[in-house]
């Protein structure tokens, strides 16, 4: 996503927060983001170039129209061949770095990059083409029409569907958009969300869940009917916008139910 998915990730995360969570997040944010998770969302974008080890840990590609994700084959680095890095074990790795907040000894790890890394990659792993094919790299390669405008597939998925929301349901405003997500997911998704927080009979995370819907949905609704040169107008915009903010609000519903069970299991271990 870019910064305004991100951000809208991190501000539903940190309204469904615990209070022991909440506590925890704002003692490791910057003073600067005045308690404001959403506003650091897209720090590991700003850091990616000059932490270059961090740039394969955006996104977990796949064989070309398979259609699924299988964490041994798919999570690992392509450009070195080194296996494990990707969005998926950083998820798992952020996660347990931030259980040592609260213990008596000093962490070895830093625990505000590890909650500002974990906050950005939740939203990550629920972008499809962040699970998409490795042959155009999650639709980076392949050029689009964006109504008018040539775009790339990949940027149609991070930014254009959800600026175009925002200028024609929202007034542009990001706050109403992210009160109609949040309407959403305490109405029509009710049901639901409990489903999306324990992925089975696992607590969360689970990001091979996360990655396998992201690579079924890169096929069903990014990659049909986008292939290289065509106008994507009103009919791909009306069917996936509704995609883009079930995603959006899965990602941020899974990113506090995490934060939540990694800070409070602290009440155990500390
Ligand atoms: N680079 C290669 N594949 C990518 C993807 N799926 N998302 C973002 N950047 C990428
Ligand atoms: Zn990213």
């Amino acid at each position: 996503w870019g910064e305004d998915g991100h951000a809208i990730v991190c501000k539903i995360a940190q309204s469904r927060l615990s209070n022991t969570a909440a506590k925890a997040v704002k003692k490791l944010l910057p003073k600067s983001a005045n308690n404001d998770l959403a506003s650091q969302c897209s720090w590991a974008d700003h850091v990616r170039f000059i932490y270059q080890w961090s740039s394969p840990l955006h996104f977990a590609d796949t064989p070309d129209n398979l259609c699924s994700y299988k964490n041994n084959r798919d999570c690992i680095d392509h450009k070195t061949g080194t296996k494990g890095r990707c969005v998926v074990a950083a998820i798992s790795n952020y996660t347990n770095q931030l259980l040592d907040f609260g213990t008596d000894t000093e962490s070895q790890f830093n625990l505000t990059q590890a909650l500002l890394f974990l906050s950005h990659f939740m939203g990550d792993i629920h972008q499809p083409l962040h699970c998409g094919f490795v042959s155009d790299k999650g639709g980076n390669t392949i050029d689009v029409h964006w109504y008018k405008r040539k775009q790339n597939l990949h940027h149609v998925w991070d930014v254009s569907i959800i600026e175009t929301q925002l200028e024609r349901f929202y007034d542009s405003e990001l706050g109403e958009f992210i009160d109609a997500i949040q309407q959403n997911i305490t109405r029509e998704w009710a049901d639901q969300v409990e489903d999306w927080e324990n992925c089975g009979s696992k607590d969360a995370p689970c990001p091979i869940t996360y990655a396998t819907e992201s690579s079924e949905d890169a096929c069903k609704w990014a990659y049909e009917d986008a292939s290289e040169g065509s106008v994507l107008g009103d009919d791909y915009f009306l069917s996936r916008f509704p995609i883009v903010n079930l995603r959006l609000a899965q990602g941020g519903v899974r990113l506090a139910a995490t934060l939540n069970r990694v800070f409070d299991t602290q009440l155990l271990v500390s």
